[in-house]
């Protein structure tokens, strides 16, 4: 620029040098503070009204490959998610973004999309990150199935609201309702069977909290596999859990015995001995599911399915004793405490030996001691005689 102006009359000079200085303090300001100077940008992070300004608007996608991303996201909703009451920004998850247009996006399809998330919840759920990187669906995952569960499957982040009480720390009645339909999406074919089963059949026809949803079963973020030896042997606890529980049972009339009769039947007490002398071994006597079955469990005087139906019962015992026939069910008491109506024989043979027993015994004892008391009487009588 000097070159250019050296020949030039010196007022015209002095003017471009001025000129020129100008545009450089202006050029140099600008360098030196480029977040000022961008009028969309206000603070050190973008608000999320900068983000909601766009991103409120109807009907906008981002293509991704062949497939087309809504990118709508509802200034409501996110303002009653837990995130948006605990005043987390998008900036707080989007950390890659601070304007628009926005970085390249280099995955082809929404399912990769929402993996590149995977690291985004770590940084505030460490526990729940940790115990999914632990679990069946991670297990699943890093053998190459991109379908297994990650957080995003189960928890939108834009649209989650509570599920524990804030100051309970427990699961919401109305958390506990929504979680089989969040598993549904991929277990369709056991959440259609769970909705027909007694459990299901109450919570999802019932809206009834009391019975047990896939997480009471299976836990939620650390899920194991439960086709293993050490879960099937586990199920006698799992289902005592609340079978044990008169506060719940009391309600619908069950019976809280129905675990220790299981015990006492040579069945349960060949189990409970086999994992107390061979833990983690495989046992061959049944539990509570294969005669009950598991996402399919019914009332047990449900005519179709119930197991207090011979013929239904029947199937079950063949699994394990091919040759039983019609009544070899009926050879067997179930968890019935024998009474008057169910095994009478049993019950008045139980109730004889209970009479019989003390009453001879007592007998006896009365004849001894009363035989002793005169013995000792007669002697003392002898003595004085003497
Ligand atoms: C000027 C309007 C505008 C603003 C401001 C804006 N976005 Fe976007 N955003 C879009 C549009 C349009 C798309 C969809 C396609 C595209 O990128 O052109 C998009 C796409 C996205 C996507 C999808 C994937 C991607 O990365 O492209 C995310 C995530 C996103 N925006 C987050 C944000 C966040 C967070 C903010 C605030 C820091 C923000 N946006 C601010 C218009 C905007
Ligand atoms: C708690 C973390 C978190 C917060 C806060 C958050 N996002 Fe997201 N956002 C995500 C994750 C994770 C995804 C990927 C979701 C998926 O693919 O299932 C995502 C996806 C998106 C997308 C792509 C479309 C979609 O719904 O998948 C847009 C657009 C977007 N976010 C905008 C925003 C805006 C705007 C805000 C603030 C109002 C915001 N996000 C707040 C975590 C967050
Ligand atoms: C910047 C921090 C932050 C990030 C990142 C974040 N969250 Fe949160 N999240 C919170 C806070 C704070 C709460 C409220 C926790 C509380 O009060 O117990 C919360 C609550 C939740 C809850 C409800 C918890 C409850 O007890 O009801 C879920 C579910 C959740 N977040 C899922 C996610 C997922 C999934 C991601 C990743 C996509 C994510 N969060 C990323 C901060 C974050
Ligand atoms: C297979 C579905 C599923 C996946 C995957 C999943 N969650 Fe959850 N999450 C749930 C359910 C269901 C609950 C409610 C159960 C409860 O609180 O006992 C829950 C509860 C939570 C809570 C509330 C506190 C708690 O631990 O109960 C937070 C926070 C949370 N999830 C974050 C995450 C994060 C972060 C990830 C990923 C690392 C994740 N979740 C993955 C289903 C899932
Ligand atoms: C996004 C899809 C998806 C969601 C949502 C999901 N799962 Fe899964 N789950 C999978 C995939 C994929 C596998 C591994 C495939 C397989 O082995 O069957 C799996 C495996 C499992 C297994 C182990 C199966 C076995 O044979 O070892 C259990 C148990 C399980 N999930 C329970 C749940 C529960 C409970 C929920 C809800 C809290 C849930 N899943 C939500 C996709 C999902
Ligand atoms: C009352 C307890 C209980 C409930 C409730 C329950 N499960 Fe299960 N689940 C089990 C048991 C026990 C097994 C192991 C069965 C076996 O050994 O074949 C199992 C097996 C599984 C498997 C793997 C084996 C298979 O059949 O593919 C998946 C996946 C699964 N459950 C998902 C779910 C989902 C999803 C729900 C909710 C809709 C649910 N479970 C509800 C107890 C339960
Ligand atoms: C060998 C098969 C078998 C096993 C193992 C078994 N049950 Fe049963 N169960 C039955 C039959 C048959 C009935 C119906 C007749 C009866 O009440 O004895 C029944 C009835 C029940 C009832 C209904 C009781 C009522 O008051 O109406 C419950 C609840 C129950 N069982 C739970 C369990 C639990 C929990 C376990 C494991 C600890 C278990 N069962 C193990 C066969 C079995
Ligand atoms: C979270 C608590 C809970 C768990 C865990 C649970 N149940 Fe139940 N179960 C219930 C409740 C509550 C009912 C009564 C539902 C109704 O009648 O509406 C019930 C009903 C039943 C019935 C029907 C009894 C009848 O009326 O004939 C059977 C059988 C049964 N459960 C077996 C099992 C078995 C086997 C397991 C373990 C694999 C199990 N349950 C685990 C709560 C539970
Ligand atoms: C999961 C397999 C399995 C199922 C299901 C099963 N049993 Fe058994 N049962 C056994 C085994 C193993 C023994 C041997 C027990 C021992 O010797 O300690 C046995 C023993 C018996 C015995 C003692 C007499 C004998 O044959 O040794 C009777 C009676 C019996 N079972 C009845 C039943 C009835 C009734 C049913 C159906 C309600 C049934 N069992 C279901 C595995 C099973």
């Amino acid at each position: 620029m000097h070159h250019r102006t050296i020949s030039r009359p010196p007022h015209i000079w002095t003017v471009s040098l001025l000129l020129g200085l100008g545009l450089l303090i202006f050029a140099l300001a600008a360098l030196a503070s480029p977040v000022q100077a961008s009028p969309s940008i206000q603070e050190d992070k973008p608000s999320n009204d900068f983000c909601l300004a766009c991103h409120q608007e109807e009907g906008i996608d981002k293509t991704l490959g062949s497939e087309s991303l809504p990118v709508t996201i509802n200034p409501t909703e996110f303002g009653m998610s837990v995130h948006g009451e605990e005043g987390i920004a998008c900036v707080d998850c989007h950390t890659d973004i601070s304007d628009y247009p926005h970085p390249d996006v280099k995955v082809k399809n929404t399912r990769d999309f929402t993996l590149t998330f995977l690291e985004t919840c770590k940084e505030c759920h460490e526990e729940q990150y940790t115990n999914v990187h632990n679990s069946v669906h991670q297990r699943a995952f890093d053998e190459g199935n991109k379908n297994a569960a990650v957080c995003m499957d189960c928890h939108n982040p834009h649209t989650q609201t509570r599920l524990t009480g804030k100051t309970s720390g427990q699961l919401t009645p109305s958390a506990r309702l929504h979680i089989p339909t969040t598993c549904a999406q991929c277990h369709t074919e056991i959440y259609d069977t769970y909705k027909t089963s007694v459990h299901g059949n109450a919570l999802t026809q019932e809206n009834n909290t009391d019975v047990p949803t896939c997480i009471d079963c299976h836990g939620v973020h650390n899920i194991q596999d439960p086709t293993t030896i050490t879960f099937r042997n586990s199920t006698p606890f799992l289902c005592a859990k609340c079978h044990t529980d008169a506060a719940i049972m009391d309600k619908y009339g069950i019976s809280t015995n129905v675990v220790n009769s299981y015990v006492s039947d040579f069945h349960g007490a060949t189990v409970k001995l086999f994992e107390e002398q061979f833990p983690g071994q495989p046992t061959n006597k049944p539990v509570c599911t294969d005669c009950h079955g598991v996402h399919d469990i019914a009332k047990v005087n449900n005519p179709e399915a119930g197991i207090a139906m011979q013929e239904n019962l029947l199937i079950k015992c063949q699994r394990c004793h091919p040759d039983a026939t019609a009544n070899f069910p009926a050879a067997w008491m179930s968890h019935y405490e024998p009474s008057p109506e169910h095994y009478p024989i049993v019950y008045y043979v139980n109730l004889f030996y209970k009479i019989f027993i003390p009453t001879v015994l007592g007998g006896m004892i009365f004849f001894v001691l009363t035989d002793i008391y005169r013995r000792i009487v007669n002697r003392a009588k002898g003595t004085k005689h003497a």
